[in-house]
């Protein structure tokens, strides 16, 4: 989400004739796009804003300005008012189509422009996107959050949900598709409830049906899931529809009932389990990957093992793991028993000892198959060798001419690893 709302700020500039460049020290402004999900992330932007202030001395005309989610809070804004001074610009995730008349604020008055908005307004359209490459896009459907994870902050950073209206979309895709993009992936923090809040109730499956038809577009996918939300509809959708790749990310978070209770999930254990077991079921070849947390506040050996059971009974393809955070104005930062660093350190240490083997097993079975690859760039670590995705989001790496990045070939998996596959490529079509 917030690599994209990049992109898009990106595009702006562009459209005021800044060019990008990967040296600050060339830099006439430099942006902060801000996460607020863990600590860790908070902390490395006053390590960075902190730096940034021997740069701005010897560069007086160096726009900084800082966005994203910290800047919502009243006491971040604050903070970096406090003891950041040498920022600019201070805007929010409700108002980035307004950054180049901040801009041009702040080169008429100079000190420090602040502009959050407590409220998202309308969503704004057509703002110019900037996008990383050409063949595969993110569209946002939706924007906000109304589930109130008790961990998590984006409800308070990025509001209530909100939908895109659908000829919007279908319309962005099309466009994109004119330009030569082959996959999209449609986002928002929970896009099975997408069209909710529309005049025209709408549902997420039927708005994959309609972006399956757009002609150009050939693989479609999505992030991120609720499984409170997953339709008996959206299953059978992503089943029938050719361009829909068979992949759902489907957050689970934790084993135990109790802690899901205490998380506000509003599903079971043996409801995340009946579900994960349809999908497969219904969707040949699918891969399914998840989001968990250990050491939610309140969280037992026994509460773990629940964890570890939904990951040995699933089966996950891979896993975004998180150690819990505390984030100030979540109801879990107030609740009783934090769990000690240790203990939260020794769970994750054993919650990824029980992921890779899965993994690794999952992949090991892909040896020798051919697989459509599309091709995505020039491996960092050597430039003879590609990088691509399949449709279930692996990363392959095989030999390969750069001609190819853009396009789907074919490739023979023949050294599958834990999280990548290597490959040879059998056919550029
Ligand atoms: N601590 C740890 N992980 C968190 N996430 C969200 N909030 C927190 C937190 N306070 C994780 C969840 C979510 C992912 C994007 O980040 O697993 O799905
Ligand atoms: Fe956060 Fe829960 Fe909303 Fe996801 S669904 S953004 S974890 S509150």
């Amino acid at each position: 989400m917030n690599e994209h709302d990049s992109e898009k700020m990106a595009g702006m500039l562009e459209t005021m004739g800044y060019e990008s460049t990967s040296n600050e020290k060339e830099a006439d402004l430099i942006i902060y796009n801000t996460c607020l999900v863990r600590k860790n992330a908070e902390l490395k932007v006053y390590g960075n804003l902190g730096h940034l202030k021997t740069l701005k001395k010897k560069k007086p005309d160096l726009i900084i300005a800082v966005c994203g989610c910290m800047t919502q809070k009243k006491e971040i804004r604050d903070l970096i008012k406090e003891k950041y001074s040498h920022v600019d610009i201070v805007f929010g995730t409700h108002n980035i189509h307004k950054l180049p008349e901040l801009i041009a604020n702040h080169k008429q008055n100079p000190g420090m422009v602040i502009d959050v908005w407590e409220e998202a307004g309308d969503i704004v359209e057509d703002v110019p996107v900037r996008r990383k490459f050409g063949f595969k896009a993110f569209v946002n459907v939706m924007h906000g959050c109304n589930n109130f994870c008790t961990y998590c902050i984006v409800p308070y950073t990025r509001g209530r949900e909100r939908s895109r209206h659908p000829d919007n979309i279908l319309k962005e895709i099309e466009q994109l598709a004119k330009q030569g993009c082959k996959e999209v992936t449609l986002l928002g923090q929970n896009v099975n409830s997408y069209g909710k809040t529309l005049e025209n109730k709408i549902t997420f499956a039927k708005l994959l049906r309609m972006v399956n038809e757009i002609d150009g577009i050939e693989r479609i996918r999505f992030t991120t899931s609720h499984p409170k939300d997953l339709s008996d509809e959206l299953i059978y959708t992503i089943r029938d529809c050719e361009k829909v790749c068979e992949h759902i990310h489907l957050p689970f978070q934790a084993g135990s009932n109790n802690i899901l209770k205490k998380m506000n999930r509003k599903y079971t254990k043996e409801q995340y389990l009946e579900l994960a077991e349809k999908i497969k079921k219904e969707i040949p070849g699918v891969a399914i990957t998840t989001d968990i947390i250990v050491g939610f506040p309140g969280e037992t050996e026994e509460d773990f093992k629940d964890t570890l059971d939904v990951v040995k009974k699933v089966r996950f393809d891979s896993a975004f793991t998180f150690i819990y955070s505390i984030r100030k104005g979540t109801p879990a930062a107030k609740m009783e028993n934090q769990i000690p660093d240790d203990i939260k350190h020794k769970r994750f240490q054993k919650l990824l000892d029980t992921l890779y083997p899965i993994s690794l097993e999952i992949n090991k079975k892909l040896k020798d198959k051919e697989i459509k690859v599309l091709v995505e760039e020039v491996s960092k670590a050597d430039d003879t060798k590609l990088t691509g995705r399949t449709r279930t989001n692996k990363v392959v790496h095989f030999k390969g001419d750069k001609s190819l990045v853009g396009n789907i070939v074919t490739v023979k998996i023949t050294n599958p690893k834990t999280w990548t596959l290597e490959g040879v490529l059998v056919e550029e079509n």
